[in-house]
């Protein structure tokens, strides 16, 4: 390959159930012929991995264009060929990884690495996926975008469709949003429907609402969403010198994630840009694992419940992606567990503790490892990257209750102070 963004491979959507092809532009996010969801498809030749490499490590961060700055359009030819003036970006991406021994030492897993997505311009990995879904709703001229949330997609949705100008449409679970990610919504000026249900009724009603609306629907049933989140993968693995760790961990939820996890790990694969594919381990929270139910049946069954944690940003309990989901796990020879919501609690303390923060969901990876190593599932010397999928501010509630840290008041005098802390600061 010659020239950075030349020879762009074409692409092309495609039902993942029947195989029915659409064209790249068509704004439909189910198959119109069996309902079916969708994935984007592009030719992945062989020979190209050293001129890939070479091609994301010499983008610069100083620059104007996306192209250059996101840490998701860096990688835009392995995920949308889009025009720069059409690119909807922050930019976002460019996480860090974190090796740190507080955590590492609470896992049992020396090798530990946290890739903290929580770092993105809304705080989540969202705006991975919400980038190219934003531009994609640009090339396909929508006139208004929408979404059902948990809070961190709707957040991140509002923000790009701001940054857009386009009119963004919200439904969220009522009285069961975290107060950051509801704060951000409305802050970004969605028009935000508070449902009397759960996540799930609210996803079905906007899956069927948006068609009629005409509205483009932006959950991650979006393929184009998929194809940005993508890029943590991608991100993590040239961070890693293109050195496959042994496991990937991840909360997982509606799925969405694990589904680009898997796609991503297969197109680094077969583009030679790894020469061995991480098993992932997808973590989901007890209260709501249909994913690991179903796991434990060798995915025999697709199976649903009533979904109740502490960590609302996965309070689901009938993922939209569990197709694409089973998709990744059987692909990377992956394990789903489940974690009570004390021991989510218990990581996401140690996660503080350290400094470094992150949301209740995102400790769940955390909590994952541990409990994976403590069953000898994962090796005690292999090579981990846990990622934290959103920032402690967004669910300030249980960030900052009874299990934490509590301000003590007092007078405003020197003696006020000397008292409080006569017993040391620790
Ligand atoms: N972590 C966080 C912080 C999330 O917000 C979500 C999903 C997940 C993990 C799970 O990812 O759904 O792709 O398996 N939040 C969605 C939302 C549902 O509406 O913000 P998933």
């Amino acid at each position: 390959m010659t020239s950075v963004h030349g020879d762009v491979p074409s692409r092309w959507q495609q039902c993942a159930t029947c195989g029915n092809r659409l064209d790249e532009l068509d704004p439909r996010t189910t198959c119109p012929q069996c309902g079916g969801l969708l994935d984007v498809m592009f030719h992945t030749p062989a020979g190209r991995a050293a001129d890939l490499r070479r091609q994301f490590s010499s983008a610069v961060t100083i620059s104007g264009d996306a192209r250059k700055i996101s840490g998701v359009w860096r990688y835009a030819d392995l995920v949308m060929n889009a025009s720069p003036e059409t690119i909807v970006s922050f930019p976002e991406g460019n996480t860090p990884l974190i090796a740190n021994p507080r955590v590492a030492s609470w896992a049992a897993c020396d090798r530990l690495l946290l890739k903290h997505e929580g770092l993105n311009p809304t705080g989540s990995f969202k705006d991975r996926g919400m980038t190219v879904g934003v531009t994609q709703a640009r090339r396909v001229r929508a006139r208004a975008v929408a979404c059902a949330s948990t809070g961190n997609t709707s957040a991140s949705l509002a923000a790009y469709a701001a940054l857009a100008g386009l009119p963004a449409l919200v439904l969220v679970p009522a009285g069961q949003v975290a107060a950051g990610k509801l704060q951000q919504t409305l802050s970004y000026g969605a028009r935000t429907l508070a449902v009397r249900g759960d996540f799930d009724q609210c996803l079905s009603l906007l899956r069927d609402a948006s068609e009629r609306l005409g509205i483009y629907l932006l959950n991650s049933v979006n393929p184009f969403r998929i194809e940005g989140q993508k890029t943590i993968v991608f991100e993590l693995l040239q961070q890693l010198e293109w050195q496959a760790p042994d496991w990937i961990a991840l909360p997982a939820g509606n799925l969405g994630n694990t589904a680009a996890f898997g796609k991503a790990l297969g197109e680094a694969a077969s583009l030679g840009l790894i020469d061995r594919v991480p098993r992932l381990l997808a973590v989901q929270a007890s209260g709501a694992a249909p994913f690991y139910a179903s796991f434990t049946r060798d995915f025999r069954e697709r199976l649903s419940t009533r979904a109740e944690t502490v960590a609302t940003a996965i309070r689901i309990g009938d993922p939209a992606s569990y197709d694409r989901g089973v998709r990744a796990i059987r692909l990377t020879n992956g394990v789903v567990v489940a974690v009570p919501d004390e021991k989510i609690l218990e990581a996401q303390d140690c996660v503080k503790q350290a400094g470094i923060g992150c949301e209740p969901a995102s400790a769940a990876s955390v909590a994952g490892v541990r409990e994976a190593i403590s069953t000898g599932l994962i090796g005690a010397d292999q090579s981990v990257v846990a990622v934290l999928t959103g920032h402690l501010l967004k669910d300030p509630a249980v960030s900052h209750g009874s299990r934490g840290n509590l301000p003590i008041e007092v007078d405003a005098s020197l003696a006020a102070i000397e008292g409080a802390l006569s017993s040391g600061i620790s």
